[in-house]
């Protein structure tokens, strides 16, 4: 009997990632714990079997310590895609830090955290550069670690393909930054595909794991395939650097839900696909989903006016 811990499990990624592991057991065997600062988020995963929803400030130890009781795996998933070095700091490094310290303490030693592809100390952006220093946390105390680094994750309930999708219904032409940044897509649910099977193969202990579809494609091309997919093809115009990062800058000083920083087309600077020289999904055995057999059915079934709704409801939240 496993039972887990999962932090950030309302976001994106955490809903695969909790259905898979219900899925793994068959609802039957321990416990998935779900931390969150605000319950209603975690509502829609409290109706899965054997998950139990707690509330809380994980940047408090006792609440931290308080959620490890009786947790033999973490998994964590805690990020933020926008935010000053502070929020960073705190987010990605600060969390990681004393996450590891509060397993030593409770005896928890499995812990899988998910990072991003690219994450390097000299990597070109806050976000990257954080996200190295909390895997080096993680990796300096004794834990049982693996590390996942997935290129962009799509999925129903993406925030990219998404995002885009929604813009092109509302602009007759697209102004693209860094329309020539590379990705490799992977499919939300060989993300968490991957992580249950790491929660069962053991020597995936010490790994650091790439996450990367099938292929590689130019942010341009992403865009206008979900414009495609979506019903609402537009031209894409592709921004110099310079207007790139005004457009973003501008975008950063708008209110609600920030869908662009200066600090995301500084991460799209170096390539988010596989480096070749860390093993990817196929060495837990998993041949990664297209993207062509995934999007066009997500994309093509809301329309316009359903996913702009979805969107104004979030930025309200966020
Ligand atoms: N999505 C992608 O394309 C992508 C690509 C590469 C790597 N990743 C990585 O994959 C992981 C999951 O990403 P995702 O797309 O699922 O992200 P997401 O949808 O934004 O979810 C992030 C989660 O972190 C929680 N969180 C954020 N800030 C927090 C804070 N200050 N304190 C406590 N909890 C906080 C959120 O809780 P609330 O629900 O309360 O806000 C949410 O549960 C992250 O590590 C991310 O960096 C994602």
């Amino acid at each position: 009997m496993t039972n887990f811990l999962v932090l950030g499990a309302t976001g994106f990624v955490g809903r695969s990632v909790c259905e898979k592991l219900v899925e793994r057991s068959g609802g039957a065997d321990g416990r998935i714990r779900v931390a969150t600062r605000r319950f209603p988020r975690a509502r829609h995963l409290q109706l899965l079997p054997t998950v139990e929803v707690a509330c809380g400030d994980i940047h408090d130890d006792a609440v931290l310590a308080r959620m490890l009781r009786d947790t033999d795996v973490v998994i964590n998933l805690v990020a933020i895609l926008h935010g000053s070095e502070a929020e960073f700091e705190r987010v990605h490094v600060r969390l990681p830090e004393r996450l590891a310290q509060a397993c030593l303490k409770a005896g928890v030693r499995r812990v899988i955290h998910v990072s991003a592809l690219g994450a390097a100390l000299d990597a070109p952006s806050k976000y990257l550069r954080s996200k190295a220093r909390g895997e080096a946390a993680l990796r300096a105390a004794s834990l049982a670690l693996t590390v996942l680094r997935p290129s962009v994750i799509f999925g129903e309930r993406d925030r990219f393909l998404n995002l885009f999708a929604s813009l092109l219904t509302i602009f007759p032409i697209l102004p693209l930054a860094a329309a020539k940044a590379r990705f490799q897509p992977v499919w939300v649910d060989d993300v968490a595909s991957a992580i249950a099977r790491c929660v069962d193969d053991p020597s995936t202990i010490g790994l650091t794991l790439e996450c990367c579809g099938p292929r590689v494609y130019s942010l341009k091309e992403l865009v206008e395939l979900a414009g495609a997919w979506s019903g609402s093809a537009r031209p894409v115009l592709a921004l110099p650097a310079a207007l790139g990062r005004l457009q973003a800058f501008v975008m950063e000083l708008l209110p609600g839900r920030k869908l662009m920083s200066r600090d995301n087309i500084d991460s799209m600077r170096i390539a988010s696909v596989a480096s070749g020289k860390l093993p990817g999904l196929d060495r837990l055995g998993i041949e990664t989903t297209p993207l062509e057999s995934v999007a066009p059915r997500y994309l093509g079934h809301v329309s316009g006016e359903k996913r702009l709704e979805a969107w104004r409801a979030r930025a309200r939240r966020g």
